[in-house]
């Protein structure tokens, strides 16, 4: 019999006027004016020491090899050093969260596992969890008395005793909402509890005000998933890690997909961005955090909308339009005729979707005011 893992598709509708989602993402990557706000990625990377190690590295010629399966040792070590993981725990180089995330599930869902994920929330951990046969519990998050985030408290309310995972979005993509320390000690202690594992997907980490690794408080339940997407403004990239302890990292291995290793040159520019992120990550953050308030001016000029968290851990945040009686699909597209590309709710919800976009600031400040001008004008001219 064949599984019925094999089962379940995720079915993509394109956005209105392009054929196919990838004929739509062609055109965005490929228009240099468009405004980049639709893919929570980082534009304010103008350091040139990661370039100049991948084009050494690209002159070398040592591309024609291929590198260590699990990553180059020293990547692996300075992810571990970067996360102030140092003793105990290893870590793997995939091609990026997605791919670790990927990984997870396969080794970690039985057919017939829950695992307990938020709505709103990236949408990509619960269609590879049914790909493996996971009963998904969406625990619905958007609103303020669970300040926008999946609590200890609703995760208790949830589990059940076929719960093998909890899927902590920290901070969380599409909201920015993140989590204190008594928080995350106390999933630790959940996971402990119910036997149960924690996946941390820490990939916007280095936005937060302030953040907390459970592995710190529960090292043999947890699966932290990291990417040099973001701060480091690698998404084309396409690297980033899993991280874990041994006994944990065993089942991944056993079922890695890039067996000859992950892209040599990403590595390469990974670990420069590593050696050298003492320098350039305070002006990222700075101008990441700042672009919001130019964001909030926004908003609050236009009556019946607001941002659900503010000011956001992350480098993106939700604008909630609903009251106005716009939708979302409308407002996206038209600003996508004015070249800003920001997406539409329901790609981070399947029950909010028709309430809010997202959009991510982590581009210059002038392209963040021209998305607040159009922002304001659109929204009178749509609602009239
Ligand atoms: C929560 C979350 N995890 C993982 C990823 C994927 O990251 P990567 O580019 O490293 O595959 C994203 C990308 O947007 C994300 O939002």
């Amino acid at each position: 019999m064949i599984s019925p893992k094999k089962y379940h598709k995720t079915v993509k509708i394109p956005p209105n006027g392009f054929k196919s989602i990838n004929e739509f993402f062609n055109h965005v990557f490929k228009d240099k004016e468009m405004i980049w706000m639709g893919q929570n990625t980082n534009h304010l990377n103008d350091h040139n020491e990661i370039k100049e190690a991948m084009i050494e590295f690209i002159k070398s010629n040592e591309y024609c090899k291929y590198p260590p399966p699990e990553g180059f040792p020293e990547l692996q070590e300075l992810i571990l050093k970067d996360l102030g993981l140092k003793n105990g725990f290893e870590s793997l180089i995939t091609a990026g969260g997605t791919e670790s995330l990927y990984l997870t599930m396969h080794s970690y869902i039985e057919l017939g596992d829950s695992i307990i994920t938020s709505d709103p929330g990236y949408l990509i951990i619960e269609n590879f969890a049914r790909r493996f046969g996971a009963k998904v519990t969406s625990v619905h998050i958007y609103n303020k008395e669970c300040s926008y985030k999946l609590t200890p408290k609703l995760a208790r309310d949830n589990i059940d005793n076929k719960t093998k995972i909890i899927s902590l979005i920290d901070p969380l993509n599409p909201l920015g909402s993140s989590y204190t320390k008594d928080e995350i000690k106390e999933f630790a202690e959940i996971a402990e509890e119910k036997d149960l594992y924690l996946l941390h997907d820490v990939t916007y980490r280095d936005f937060a005000k302030k953040h907390y690794l459970a592995a710190k408080y529960a090292p043999e339940r947890t699966l932290t998933i990291y990417s040099f997407s973001k701060i480091c403004g690698m998404a084309g990239l396409r690297i980033g890690g899993i991280i874990t302890v041994p006994e944990m990292m065993e089942p991944l291995k056993a079922v890695i997909i890039n067996d000859l290793g992950t892209n040599a040159l990403s590595q390469i520019g990974a670990i420069k961005a590593l050696k050298t992120k003492k320098k350039w990550i305070k002006r990222v953050r700075e101008r990441t955090y700042k672009n919001q308030k130019i964001i909030k001016k926004a908003v609050d000029e236009v009556e019946g909308t607001f941002i659900p968290v503010y000011p956001s851990n992350a480098n993106m945040m939700a604008i909630d339009i609903y009251d106005t009686g716009v939708s979302p699909d409308d407002l996206t597209e038209y600003l996508l005729k004015r070249k800003i590309f920001v997406r539409q709710g329901s790609y981070t919800s399947r029950f909010y979707g028709n309430r809010y976009i997202r959009l991510s600031f982590s581009i210059p400040k002038e392209q963040v005011k021209i998305f607040a001008e159009n922002f304001i004008d659109l929204m009178g001219f749509l609602r009239s």
